[in-house]
């Protein structure tokens, strides 16, 4: 789906989560939603925080799984998928505190299998994600889940390809202190998500949008299995959506 601008789209995105969460409301059922970082959910979330500060929505009901967090990284952190998640929602929202899960960046090791075995099964004992909100990385990451992932990949520890930590080092001032690793939810909980929506804006994303959408499916490139998810949309603005 091509919008105009991503401030359109972000809004048309919004009033469909919202539409979700309220009928799960009427139904006196949760809605689980997977959440992403990165620049492009951005306005999404500013949407979402208006409707609930303006029009009153709320997010008693939901409960969110992030997809991913740096590791090792303190919740504190300025860098921290923590703290943007809750600067730019959870603490602007009444999502109850017990209700959001976001990859604990500060585990030992030896911890991380048990505790990545967990949050799948949380995931599970909640019936699967209802509605999971995807970035896309230049070289076609979704999550972390960095070009070679396989589709039934598990969540887990991950060493990040170099092109990703050069994105990401003009937030960590420099690539000397750009973490090496994450949690990533894997591409199995992804897929098994009830419905899928990618969000890219610009220009930069556009041959990755293409090789995503329209290329051949391949784990070198994580977002094309989107392909095989029988209700997965890609939503674009005009530049991203350019090579198409
Ligand atoms: C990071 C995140 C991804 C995100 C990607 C794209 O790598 N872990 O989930 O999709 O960045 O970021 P942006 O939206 O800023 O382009």
């Amino acid at each position: 789906v091509v919008f105009e601008n991503s401030k359109t789209a972000s809004i048309a995105v919004a009033h469909e989560i919202a539409a979700l969460i309220r009928s799960k409301q009427e139904l006196q059922e949760s809605c689980v939603l997977g959440l992403a970082t990165g620049s492009s959910p951005k306005g999404l979330y500013a949407e979402l925080v208006r409707m609930h500060k303006e029009e009153g929505l709320s997010f008693k009901n939901v409960i969110t799984f992030n997809l991913d967090e740096y590791y090792p990284m303190e919740p504190d952190s300025i860098n921290s998928y923590v703290r943007f998640m809750k600067e730019l929602l959870l603490d602007q929202v009444d999502i109850l505190p017990e209700n959001y899960n976001i990859p604990d960046g500060t585990l030992s090791k030896e911890q991380i299998q048990d505790y990545c075995a967990q949050y799948e099964e949380k995931i599970e004992a909640l019936g699967g994600i209802d509605l999971q909100i995807l970035g896309i990385g230049g070289n076609g990451h979704i999550g972390f889940n960095e070009s070679g992932s396989l589709q039934n990949s598990k969540t887990r520890l991950v060493a990040l390809d170099h092109i990703t930590r050069v994105a990401a080092s003009k937030d960590f001032s420099g690539l000397n202190n750009t973490p090496r690793t994450a949690i990533t939810l894997g591409v199995k909980k992804i897929m098994e998500a009830k419905r899928v929506i990618l969000l890219a804006w610009g220009e930069g994303k556009s041959n990755i949008v293409k090789a995503s959408a329209e290329g051949t499916v391949t784990n070198l490139v994580p977002a094309s299995f989107l392909q095989e998810h029988n209700n997965a949309i890609f939503v674009l603005d005009q530049e991203a959506a350019s090579k198409l």
